[in-house]
């Protein structure tokens, strides 16, 4: 199993099955977030007073972060049902229209990848967002005329990783906007600890702290590290996670003491090695490393700007002091001057 695989915050089948069980469903379960939990559950309960269906709500944030378990904690906390689908999957009108017309009063349909909905599909969700009503065209050419179908009164939860991506009349359209950020290390430990007691996997606290530390601030990563350990434990000791094994496993998968990967690493070493340090563009550092733009953009840029080991200038992204210190060498004079 490739080192990557762990990092990536993407989904895959494996982690489907572990969602399903590590998925918190309330928002009293839901760990950390504080500021966007206290919010939600205001704006829920005002909804609920008022007998009204929510406003529409956009979530984004990096992959891995709890956008969709957020999505179905609001359909479970407002007692009604969750459609889920996603912006690639509705290709035509027609799919929209299918959709949208076996609602029920006070549902949620959640669209994972907003950002990546089709143009004629975007336009029909206009009226359909902000007057529940779905416009179709009857006939062709000079008898051609609009109908307009009133729709069940639904929230339209959406969720980006893109949201600079998102029209602005589709954004308007959304009563709240939330952001979900990076976890606090104690988050995250808490996150773990939760997993590991659902999974009973025996976890000594010390490696719970070491997990925590290398999950990139992201629950995804760490119910993933968590898996690898325990897999490790149980074919190398007896099962139990001590503080010996949890190190042991996170060097086999040369995840390093800030959760940095090979490809993070390299990432870093190549703006250096082969750009001064930047500033360099995006697409040109993907092209060097022969990664995916869109990986290196949702994945791995976000994470290491956040610790402060990359810094987003006018001109490029450039290696910071910390970046420099964390691969071991010493960062130029210059490095100031790039980045202001
Ligand atoms: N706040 C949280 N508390 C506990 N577990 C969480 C939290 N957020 C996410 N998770 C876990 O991480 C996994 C990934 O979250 P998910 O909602 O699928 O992320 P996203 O949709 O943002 O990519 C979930 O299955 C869940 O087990
Ligand atoms: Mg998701």
């Amino acid at each position: 199993m490739s080192p990557a695989r762990v990092i990536t915050a993407d989904e895959d089948k494996e982690d489907q099955n572990l969602d399903l069980t590590l998925r918190p469903k309330t928002l009293a379960e839901f760990i950390g977030q504080g500021k966007v939990k206290r919010n939600l559950e205001i704006f829920m309960k005002a909804a609920k007073q008022r007998d009204e269906p929510l406003e529409h709500v956009l979530l984004h944030g990096p992959p891995g972060i709890g956008k969709t378990t957020l999505a179905h904690i609001i359909a479970h906390e407002m007692g009604v049902n969750c459609r889920v689908t996603s912006g690639p999957a509705i290709e035509k009108a027609g799919d929209l229209g299918a959709i949208l017309t076996n609602l029920e009063d006070g549902d949620i349909l959640f669209i994972d990848e907003i950002h990546r909905l089709n143009r004629v599909v975007e336009e029909i969700f206009y009226p359909a967002m902000e007057d529940y009503a779905l416009d179709i065209v009857v006939g062709k050419g000079p008898s051609a005329r609009t109908l307009r179908l009133d729709l069940p009164k639904f929230t339209l939860v959406g969720a980006t990783t893109r949201v600079h991506l998102l029209s602005s009349p589709l954004r308007d359209r959304f009563g709240t906007v939330y952001r979900l950020d990076f976890y606090e290390e104690e988050d995250i430990r808490k996150i773990v600890e939760r997993s590991a007691k659902i999974l009973k996997i025996k976890v000594h606290g010390d490696a719970l702290h070491e997990i925590a530390k290398r999950a990139r601030r992201t629950p995804r990563v760490a119910n993933r590290l968590l898996k690898r350990v325990r897999d490790y434990a149980q074919v190398k000791g007896d099962g139990t996670v001590s503080p010996a094994i949890a190190a042991e496993a996170l060097k086999e998968l040369e995840i390093d003491r800030q959760g940095l990967d090979d490809i993070d690493r390299k990432i870093l070493s190549i703006i250096i090695e082969k750009f001064g340090g930047g500033p360099v563009g995006l697409t040109t550092i993907a092209a060097a490393i022969s990664e995916d733009q869109s990986t290196l953009e949702d994945v791995y840029e976000p994470y290491l700007m956040q610790i402060g080991l990359l810094a987003r200038t006018p001109r490029g992204r450039v290696v910071t002091e910390s970046g420099y210190k964390h691969l071991g060498k010493e960062a130029p004079a210059s490095l100031q001057s790039k980045l202001v």
